[in-house]
């Protein structure tokens, strides 16, 4: 029997065991409380509210503008829409980057304001301090290397990162440092498989993947991306499991036909 099915409720704990049992965690993102429920109901092991919520709910081209108050609202609604899964928040690019006090006071407050059990930052070495104060506020914390979207104007690209020997080299660094400073796990985004799997193969914390290939510990994927609602992002690592666009785009159609010629409503749908 597998571990999700057994536990009442996921915990960092559990995802722990996953990785020593070599069940592989399944994560998406989420920042309503509709899918969340949904989600949660499919028995999905961990939903990050992600910073993404940028580009998918609110329509930037970047991460970036996304704020404190914004990412609290999405987070509170998806924890009123769950009862099982392990809930991740992002902190939003501005909101810890200054000094560790800073990080932890964002912390606090999606913890406090929103019910969630976690928090994800990105970077390595460089947000170190930060990582260790929050953990020893006793909140979870994710960590997140390869590429990381809230520097995008550094990198200047969305391409793999760390195909370079030097960078590679730092990453592996970085999430030995973050597995020591007492992250839970870290997110490896569109890196090279196979440093995603020598990484994952050194660290005893889980590593979930998104365009790292297969010997991550876990997947994550954006919600929109993988549900078929977003048709114009196509990278090579994305399974679109629906065509949602497709399916919505008709139905309205359908709705939209039937209010016109007056067959919605009929008889049995009015009062
Ligand atoms: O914000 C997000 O959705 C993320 C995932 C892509 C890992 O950070």
């Amino acid at each position: 029997m597998s571990l999700n099915k057994e536990v009442k409720k996921i915990t960092t704990n559990t995802l722990l065991k996953m990785k020593q049992a070599g069940e592989k965690i399944a994560m998406i993102t989420a920042y309503d409380f509709s899918f969340a429920k949904i989600f949660d109901g499919a028995g999905i092991d961990i939903i990050l509210v992600g910073d993404s919520a940028s580009n998918v709910m609110a329509g930037h081209e970047t991460t970036l503008p996304i704020t404190l108050d914004q990412m609290i609202y999405h987070a509170s609604s998806v924890v009123r829409g769950t009862k099982r899964c392990l809930i991740v928040v992002d902190l939003p690019f501005g909101s810890y980057q200054g000094n560790s006090k800073e990080a932890l006071n964002s912390t606090i407050r999606i913890m406090k304001e929103t019910g969630a059990h976690a928090i994800k930052l990105e970077g390595g070495e460089e947000i170190l301090e930060s990582v260790k104060r929050i953990i020893s506020a006793g909140v979870p914390v994710m960590g997140h290397l390869g590429l990381t979207p809230q520097s995008i104007y550094k990198f200047g690209t969305y391409t793999v990162r760390a195909k370079e020997e030097e960078e590679a080299e730092k990453l592996k660094r970085d999430a030995l440092i973050l597995q020591e400073a007492g992250c839970f796990g870290i997110v490896l985004e569109k890196i090279p498989a196979a440093l995603a799997k020598e990484v994952s193969a050194n660290l005893s914390i889980p590593t979930i993947g998104i365009g790292a290939g297969h010997d991550c510990d876990g997947q994550v994927l954006v919600m929109h991306d993988m549900l078929g609602i977003n048709t114009e992002f196509k990278p090579r690592f994305l399974r679109a499991y629906m065509n949602l666009h497709e399916q919505i785009t008709q139905a309205v159609n359908h709705y939209i036909e039937d209010v016109k010629s007056k067959d919605f409503p009929n008889e049995s749908e009015q009062y």
